[in-house]
């Protein structure tokens, strides 16, 4: 390990010494564990990620002033609509999309090294309930859709098949993510088939390009954006690893939407029969100040501009039909080939600018007091997952229904957005619908019939509760075997134990 001397002349070379400030107060535990972390350090990058930060941060917003007039909607041509395209062609996208899973040519990577500043909870944002009946978790759900997904693809084509689960973790999460998902047995998916890995870590830096002392004996670090995907699939072999495994097609997506379509055939059928080499899921925006990126063009190339960076002018500029001219919300579910990634990671990940989130983060002062700010005082550094899309040469966008497909949990309740309590209300509406299509009805209390089609669409609680297992249905398909012509009272759970048990027996 590299001595104080050797980290403390690496350190002035960068401009940080004041990072070994308390040396001579530090217990020999604390001492150890500092030069560790900085040691990790490499003095050139970190004098250029200051320098960087700070510089950053000086220009006006954090924004380019002509980003406006650089802008353009996508043009209609690289995008598919699962709402504009008759059933025939939505068939062959799932046919193919299907085809390529039961080839085992596609494998899913969740995004989660993120802290979940605004949910405000210390554990990893995919261990969170947001109430479910059932009491499942993000994660069990995601690994419910994927054990489905196989499934499908399998009984389609007569084989089994796997779609391997990549999860990106960071310093904050790696350690609960992995040891929850030991507790749980890996939700019944195959240990080998699921591959954690860990970003990178970066200082934050106040206004005049200082790394900060979160503690005597600890820089304040932060994960390097979710676009640190690309350091870590290297950093992991990541890539030999798919290429091992026969891996063509990477359904990429993040940890917090709970309607999120793991391995979705589809989008993913789509995206190859357009022989795309990276692709965006897209909804409707809500509203202009919506918190999604959008998908659009930046000097004609494709490219997501985050909520953060686009002016509220621009957000509210409207289209001759009315709609919001920038309208296709990201909802960070992206397609990539296995050698669009391969292209990324070697050849076009230090030309990807990092973004600059100006944040309150606690600090240590000359004094060694512990300081809370209660005004932004520090700078974090991050890379946007998106921000390769500039390279790719036949990008596509994807746009489906928000009502089946998108509900983020960014808030904690009792925000009315984002939050567990719509995220809750999401999921149960959509199987209440889902169970309505395959012919349940319900009753209240009094055996009275509730609402059959509810009109108009479900705002708030459904008017009965159910939850279906995704291991039961992935996106509402099979359902009518149970279901079909029975009456049920609230609340329905309908788990593959229950669904024996509707199942008639066979003739
Ligand atoms: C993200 C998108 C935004 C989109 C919205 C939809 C980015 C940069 N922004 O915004 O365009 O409209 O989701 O919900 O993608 N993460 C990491 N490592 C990090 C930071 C984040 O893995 O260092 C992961 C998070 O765990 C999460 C995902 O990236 O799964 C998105 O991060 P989050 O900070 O929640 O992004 P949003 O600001 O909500």
């Amino acid at each position: 390990m590299a001595s104080e001397r050797q980290v403390r002349a690496g350190l002035r070379r960068a401009g940080q010494e004041h990072l070994l400030r308390f040396w001579a107060e530090l217990a020999p535990g604390a001492r150890a564990a500092l030069l560790a972390e900085l040691a990790q350090l490499e003095p050139e990058g970190l004098r250029e990620h200051c320098r960087q930060a700070a510089a950053a941060c000086a220009l006006p917003a954090g924004r380019p002033s002509d980003l406006a007039a650089r802008l353009r909607p996508l043009p209609p041509e690289r995008m598919g609509s699962v709402s504009r395209s008759d059933p025939e062609t939505r068939r062959r996208w799932e046919e193919e999309g299907f085809r390529q899973i039961a080839l085992n040519k596609v494998a899913v990577l969740l995004l989660a090294g993120g802290q979940g500043t605004r949910l405000g909870v210390a554990y990893p944002k995919g261990m969170y309930r947001v109430g479910l009946p059932s009491g499942k978790t993000l994660y069990q759900l995601q690994a419910e859709r994927i054990r489905r997904v196989e499934r499908l693809a399998g009984e389609r084509r007569g084989t089994r098949c796997t779609v391997p689960w990549y999860i990106m973790t960071s310093e904050f999460t790696l350690g609960p993510t992995a040891e929850f998902f030991k507790e749980h047995d890996f939700f019944h998916l195959d240990p080998a088939n699921v591959v954690m890995f860990e970003q990178r870590m970066l200082p934050a830096v106040t206004f005049d390009g200082k790394a900060i002392l979160e503690r005597k004996d600890k820089v304040a670090m932060a994960p390097d954006g979710n676009g640190g995907l690309y350091c870590a699939l290297a950093d992991h072999q990541i890539l030999e690893d798919m290429e091992r495994r026969g891996v063509e097609f990477v359904h990429v997506y993040c940890v917090d939407n709970i309607l999120v379509r793991l391995a979705d055939p589809a989008f993913i059928g789509f995206c190859v029969l357009r022989g795309a080499d990276c692709g965006a899921k897209v909804v409707e925006k809500a509203y202009p100040e919506e918190p999604v990126g959008v998908v659009c063009q930046v000097d004609g190339v494709p490219q997501v501009v985050e909520y953060s960076e686009i002016s509220p002018e621009t957000a509210r500029l409207r289209a001759p039909d009315g709609g919001l001219l920038y309208n296709a919300g990201n909802i960070c579910n992206h397609f990539f080939t296995r050698g669009f990634l391969q292209m990324v990671t070697r050849e076009c990940e230090p030309l990807l600018k990092p973004h600059v989130a100006v944040k309150k983060v606690p600090y240590v002062d000359e004094e060694g007091n512990l300081v809370k700010p209660l005004k932004p005082n520090g700078i974090k550094m991050e890379k946007f997952v998106f921000d390769v899309f500039q390279f790719a040469k036949n990008f596509v966008a994807f746009e489906v229904l928000r009502e089946e497909e998108f509900s983020p949990l960014k808030n904690a309740d009792p925000a009315d957005r984002d939050s567990p309590c719509t995220a809750r209300r999401a999921l149960l509406a959509q199987h209440y619908r889902w169970a309505l299509q395959a012919g349940a009805r319900f009753l209240d209390a009094h055996g009275t019939r509730l609402p059959e089609l509810p009109s108009p669409p479900l705002q708030g609680d459904p008017p009965a509760v159910c939850e279906i297992s995704p291991l039961v249905s992935y996106s509402g398909e099979g359902l009518e075997v149970y279901l079909q012509g029975q009456e049920f009272q609230s609340p329905l759970v309908l788990d593959e134990d229950q669904a024996r048990v509707l199942q008639p027996p066979e003739s």
